[in-house]
């Protein structure tokens, strides 16, 4: 991949994992980006749980951002408290993550006493270090992004929000500062040393460009006016001042971990976000955590935005693709349909992706119904017919394509079946094939390539799939009568098969837990908890498919569908 530089020997001797996503503005419907990232780190976060296999040495965070001055307003445009609006809309987050079957281990609202504690705990250290200091400040504020933007900054956008095309609107504060301006060098080199990560690489090269023209305080608080609300947190070595909500947003990280059980996952592996909020997490926080005296992210990945059917997704064209159509799909499709869809097309590197429905359905078909669904149950049907349902043999050192005179009758079998005979050059050598997709993926997931992971389980069933065209144990099955070995050729090779697939759906499991989960369930093979993956995915290892195994083909996995449907609906 791009921009990842030197291999990471922290991976190698790594025995925790944590992954963070944003905090979610509490004021939005949960919507396709926030599911996106959330997924993200929810699939990593399940891999690595089964990588190392000790589930409780992962954390996967994410949560709610609740202080922005937007939410005072819009919870009185409703007649309710700030608080009232903010339970319902976190509400609205946790269930719908509940809906996509995200497996976070925390869910952090700002508004929380132990986020605000340690908050303010961090705010006082940066005071008492010299770190945050009194000054004034002059800048253009985003009110819909809370959020300065420095003069060039707004010069270049017109003096337009970038994100919402409203006005910027010209403060003159007294604020506590945090002073970035210290730490130009020391950022400049933790990127140019690799101590920190930055991916994908385009990325890296936009944040160092930015991080060349230099760096300026950044304001870390706001006088409280006599009208507003109680809403946010105040500067502890000043009530009148409250501490912006950026700034004490970027603490959740670190608060939720900073706790005796918990401290052990700090520092965090990876922070996911999209590319809007990568300054924030690439240099002042980094900078923040040095100024504590904390270690800092491992990695800061920041992947690109999903658009709709070709045009930009906004409030103003109001086509976003909110939680509930997200639903609808996965109604029709199923949970693990979209997720699968979403990880394999979506922005994961720099470019944007569409969401388009004729996509959708194309890449369903293709992956799921025709790929995976097919392959599994294609296998289960063939040990159902064969060999009574019961798995016919263990592999012996022999996989693939059978060896000596079961090569021969099997070549035979084919010729007979008038295919052109092969050379017999192709091994199909399933535990190399296997292996080498299992290491892959563990690389892609240091380097937070879920895509590329994701995809290496797909690679094993391509496999199967091909060995199967290739071999025809269907037209093998039809002789048996007559080819000597040829049942030993056939067990062999549908035994390799299956181990093979066994492997696959461990690697497609963190993309599509609950189909797995069944398929595991008719073939009677769920993964042994407790165990690294490098011991589960051996191929006729220990964790084997077992002689006389029962194998059920059970109910297809995924049913194919018709490209001119049409797209389901909301409601
Ligand atoms: N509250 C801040 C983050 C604070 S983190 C300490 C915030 N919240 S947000 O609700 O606006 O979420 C922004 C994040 O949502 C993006 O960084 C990305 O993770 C996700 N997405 C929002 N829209 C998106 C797309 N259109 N596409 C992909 N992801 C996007 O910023």
């Amino acid at each position: 991949m791009a921009g990842t530089g030197t291999r990471w020997p922290y991976t190698l001797a790594m025995n925790t994992y944590y992954v963070t996503t944003p905090i979610y503005y509490v004021n939005d419907r949960p919507h396709i980006g926030h599911c996106y990232t959330t997924l993200l780190a929810d699939v990593a976060a399940r891999f690595q749980r089964m990588r190392i296999g000790s589930p409780e040495q992962v954390f996967c965070l994410t949560g709610t951002d609740e202080h922005a001055e937007k939410v005072v307003q819009s919870a009185a445009d409703r007649g309710l408290s700030p608080i009232e609006w903010a339970d319902r809309n976190a509400g609205e987050f946790r269930s719908a993550f509940k809906a996509m079957n995200f497996s976070n281990d925390d869910f952090v609202r700002t508004t929380e006493d132990r986020h605000k504690t340690k908050a303010s705990e961090y705010i006082q250290k940066l005071v008492d270090s010299g770190d945050i200091e009194l000054g004034d400040y002059e800048g253009w504020w985003d009110g819909s992004q809370e959020e300065y933007l420095t003069e060039r900054v707004a010069k270049e956008a017109d003096y337009i929000s970038p994100v919402t095309g409203k006005p910027l609107e010209k403060r003159v504060e007294q604020n506590y500062f945090f002073r970035l301006d210290k730490y130009e060098s020391w950022l400049k080199e933790q990127y140019e040393s690799g101590a920190i990560r930055m991916l994908p690489g385009a990325r890296k090269n936009e944040v160092m460009g930015r991080l060349r023209q230099g760096l300026q305080k950044v304001p870390v608080s706001r006088r409280i006016k006599e009208d507003d609300a109680d809403w946010g947190i105040r500067m502890p070595n000043d009530p009148e001042h409250r501490i912006y909500v950026w700034i004490e947003a970027l603490c959740n990280y670190l608060t939720v971990v900073d706790t005796p059980e918990r401290q052990k996952f700090w520092p965090a592996d990876v922070h996911v976000m999209a590319k809007d909020i990568l300054w924030f997490h690439a240099v002042i926080w980094p900078a923040m955590l040095h100024a504590l005296g904390k270690e800092i992210p491992k990695t800061v990945y920041a992947h690109a935005y999903w658009i709709r059917e070709g045009r930009k997704m906004s409030k103003s064209l109001g086509n976003f693709i909110e939680i509930e159509l997200l639903e609808a799909y996965c109604k029709k499709y199923s949970t693990d349909a979209v997720r699968w869809y979403l990880l394999t097309q979506g922005p994961l590197g720099a470019n944007d992706a569409d969401f388009a429905h004729e996509h959708f359905v194309e890449m369903y078909n293709a992956d799921l119904a025709n790929s995976v669904g097919n392959s599994m149950s294609r296998v289960g049907n063939m040990i159902g017919k064969y060999f009574e349902g019961e798995l016919p043999m263990l592999c012996n050192g022999e996989f693939g394509l059978p060896g000596g005179t079961a090569l021969g009758t099997l070549l035979a079998a084919r010729a007979n079946a008038g295919k052109p005979v092969d050379d017999g050059s192709r091994t199909f050598n399933f535990p190399e094939i296997t292996k080498a997709a299992v290491d892959r993926a563990i690389e892609a997931a240091d380097d937070f390539e879920i895509d590329e992971m994701v995809r290496q389980g797909l690679v094993i069933v391509r496999a199967v799939d091909d060995f199967i065209s290739y071999t025809a144990p269907f037209t093998l099955a039809k002789q048996l009568d007559e080819l000597e070995d040829g049942r030993h050729a056939l067990a062999t090779m549908l035994y390799s098969c299956a181990e093979a697939l066994r492997i696959a759906s461990l690697l497609l499991a963190p993309a599509m837990p609950e189909k797995m989960a069944e398929f595991w369930g008719y073939w009677n093979c769920a993964p042994a908890e407790g165990v690294p993956l490098s011991v589960l995915a051996e191929f006729g290892g220990a964790h084997k498919l077992a002689k006389g195994q029962k194998i059920d083909k059970g109910e297809a996995l995924f049913m194919r569908a018709d490209v001119k449907e049409d797209p389901p609906v909301v409601g």
